[in-house]
């Protein structure tokens, strides 16, 4: 959702509620949002188009993300962008999205990014509270290297459930510097943002190999480059950033692609220009 507040002819309340429930009725019920999608604009027009059908807020799960303080919104007189997991933060942001949203709990709440100013005591203690209080299903993170999850996950009682962050064949370092293997040994689902570059998988090396292979298997490059990510262990979970109808359509029907080894190693190989060690 991190598009919505750009995309105006989603705006009108009743178009967007039809948008919704279109997804739904495909079997896509997962909504990614965050605070600062559109400056809380992303959240209050995805609330009011779900306050518009009655029942519609019961079908769809959302996510969101708080704890990015841009400089707008920054009241201090540095205007300075930063992060805060601070505990009156937190949860002062988490009822906001919940009166945004229109929804009765958030199914994930996650951290935006790691404040290398977390009390991970206080944090936790303040996500554990928001769980046990009904407001959110779950805590998760995102951006996060392994040493700070498990920091958080140290002081907390209920579990970290989920992990998103930045993964595609644009962006394989997670494959190699151990962030992916830690999150699937901490048993985190990993959510993965950008799982088509922001469009750049199809603009940079792998492109032809991509066309080629795609139409080889009768599937799209798009769908190909996500069923790249889901051949790994965990099958990480894509957050699409699209909002075209005809595009979400065709990723959803190329969802059951298979790939073999060499082809997923082709690919990598393309997408990087050298082949492994
Ligand atoms: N946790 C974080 O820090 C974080 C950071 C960034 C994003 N996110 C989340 O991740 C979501 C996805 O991010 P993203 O938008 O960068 O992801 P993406 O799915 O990798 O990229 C979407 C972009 O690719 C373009 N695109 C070109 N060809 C496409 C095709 N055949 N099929 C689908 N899209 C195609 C889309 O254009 P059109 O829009 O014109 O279709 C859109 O501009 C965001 O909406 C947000 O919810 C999270």
């Amino acid at each position: 959702m991190m598009r919505l507040h750009e995309v105006a002819e989603l705006h009108p309340p009743a178009r967007l509620a039809d948008w919704i429930e279109a997804r739904l009725d495909e079997g896509l019920c997962w909504f990614d949002h965050a605070d600062i999608y559109g400056d809380t604009r992303g959240e209050a027009l995805f609330g009011a188009a779900l306050r518009t059908r009655p029942g519609l807020a019961a079908r769809v799960r959302t996510v969101t993300k708080a704890g990015i303080v841009t400089p707008e919104r920054d009241t201090s007189p540095f205007r300075v962008k930063h992060y805060d997991s601070s505990p009156e933060y937190l949860t002062r942001a988490i009822d906001d999205s919940l009166a945004r949203l229109g929804v009765e709990r958030l199914d994930h709440f996650l951290l935006h990014r790691p404040s290398p100013l977390m009390d991970a005591e206080t944090t936790g203690r303040a996500l554990d509270d928001a769980i046990d209080a009904g407001k959110i299903a779950a805590a998760g993170v995102s951006n996060f290297l392994p040493a700070q999850w498990r920091r958080l996950q140290a002081a907390m009682h209920h579990r970290l459930t989920a992990h998103q962050l930045q993964l595609s064949l644009d962006h394989t370092q997670p494959l190699f510097d151990g962030t992916f293997d830690a999150l699937l040994e901490d048993d985190l689902v990993p959510l993965v943002w950008s799982p088509l570059g922001g469009g750049r998988v199809f603009q940079g090396p792998a492109e032809r190999l991509l066309i080629r292979l795609a139409e080889e298997c009768g599937i799209t490059p798009a769908g190909l480059a996500l069923a790249w990510l889901r051949a790994l262990p965990g099958r990480p979970r894509p957050v699409v950033g699209s909002l075209r109808v005809e595009r979400i359509a065709a990723l959803h029907a190329d969802a059951q692609a298979v790939l073999d080894r060499p082809t997923w190693y082709a690919l990598l190989e393309a997408a990087r220009g050298h082949e492994v060690a």
